[in-house]
């Protein structure tokens, strides 16, 4: 039984706020106060250089990677923490692709996320071998893995939508093509049970700054699938992910298994942080927070449906086909969204007309939903978005 009182009252909320952007950053959990101010006073203030043996900072990317591996389905030793999740897109395709070297294409989807298609334009532009990027509709990608394509790099659920792809099939579907497979879990992990050793996918990487919690900027984290994880070859080739760092050879060996793709200096802060997250998941049931989340989701959307009907689902309406985030939209949504926030509602709007609200059972419960809508219509009803403070668009939307 997974105690969702107990886990809401590990996170510092605002009083009178509605929280539904879990999906896009995770809310301060308590513990991590005590946690940071126990790396500045305890570990770095006293220890000094002294505590990256005596509190294990070096070792924090590896057993942290194994608290999210437990996440995400993978075996103990699988998965790394470090860098921005563009960095490790960018790792995870570059040893795809040296897997397939006799292949050109990479083939992504129109609704994944930019900064994944952007570091795939870099990548392949910098080797100049020729490769090429085919971007589909989300519908049209499982009709267009053939022989011809190297890599298949998705994102599971889609930023703007929540649409959920079918890694297991779709991965399945590949490896009988000869396709090896990146999957990017920034909405996943944390969101719905995840099982990339099930699903047999070759690389994954994910944030954890959203459903992880582990707060703005939080370290990435990468997953090779153990046949792989001995002879791929780091693009970023870092002293840290060198076999002996602290020999200082003026020559790269990769590391053993994933630590290949640790790249430099640990970001020790943010890990704790991090690290102190991740605590709020011990003895929760990532299958009963799916129920959960799809029982809020589904509650919303029949409120808002039946409340606010210039809003126009923008999401998968079968909550299988969903991730733990549902989209409405309207031609006004930007001031609609700001509307909302200023009257303690916080989601956030995606270009060109969607609001987004993110589903975290963790913190987010039935009656919250229930007043969420209840102001939204009232957002509607009253107009109350039709105000020039609100069409401004700040930096960050
Ligand atoms: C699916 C997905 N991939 C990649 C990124 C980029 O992550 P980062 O800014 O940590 O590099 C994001 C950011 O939100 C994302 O949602």
């Amino acid at each position: 039984m997974t105690d969702f009182a107990r886990t809401r009252a590990l996170f510092a909320l605002p009083p009178g706020v509605i929280y539904l952007d879990g999906n896009s950053l995770g809310p301060l959990p308590v513990a991590a106060q005590a946690r940071v101010a126990k790396v500045l006073t305890e570990e770095w203030g006293p220890e000094l250089i002294k505590a990256w043996n005596t509190q294990g900072w070096m070792d924090q990317p590896r057993r942290i990677g194994d608290r999210i591996g437990r996440l995400i389905g993978a075996p103990k030793g699988s998965v790394v923490m470090g860098d921005t999740l563009s960095i490790k897109v960018f790792q995870a395709l570059s040893a795809a692709l040296a897997l397939n070297p006799d292949r050109k294409v990479v083939l992504s989807d129109s609704g994944n996320f930019p900064s994944d298609l952007y570091m795939a334009e870099g990548l392949l532009r910098a080797l100049d071998k020729g490769h090429v990027l085919n971007v589909v509709a989300p519908e049209a990608v499982e009709a267009a893995i053939d022989h011809s394509v190297a890599v298949l790099m998705l994102t599971e659920v889609d930023y703007r939508t929540g649409r959920l792809h079918e890694m297991a099939a779709l991965t399945e579907k590949a490896h009988a093509a000869g396709v090896v497979t990146v999957w990017d879990l920034a909405h996943s992990a944390g969101a719905l049970p995840v099982d990339v050793l099930g699903a047999d996918a070759d690389f994954a990487v994910g944030c954890t700054y959203k459903y992880l919690n582990g707060g703005p900027g939080a370290p990435a984290f990468i997953y090779i699938a153990p046949r792989h994880a001995g002879h791929v070859r780091p693009i970023l080739s870092g002293w840290l992910g060198h076999e002996a760092p602290f020999a200082f050879d003026l020559d790269y060996r990769p590391a053993e298994g994933v630590d290949r793709m640790r790249v430099g200096t640990p970001p020790v802060i943010a890990l704790a942080v991090l690290d102190a997250a991740l605590d709020a998941w011990e003895g929760v049931d990532l299958h009963l927070l799916r129920q959960a989340a799809i029982g809020l989701s589904e509650q919303f959307i029949k409120g808002v449906e039946a409340r606010c009907p210039e809003l126009v689902l923008g999401s998968p309406r079968c909550s299988a086909a969903r991730g733990s985030q549902v989209s409405f939209r309207h031609p006004e949504g930007y001031a609609i969204m700001q509307a909302l926030i200023a009257h303690g509602v916080i989601g956030d709007f995606r270009a060109p007309d969607a609001l987004r609200f993110g589903f975290t059972p963790l913190y987010i419960g039935p009656h919250d939903v229930d007043r969420a809508i209840d102001i939204l219509e009232t957002v509607l009803r009253r107009r109350l978005w039709d105000d020039e403070r609100f069409r401004r668009r700040a930096k960050v939307t």
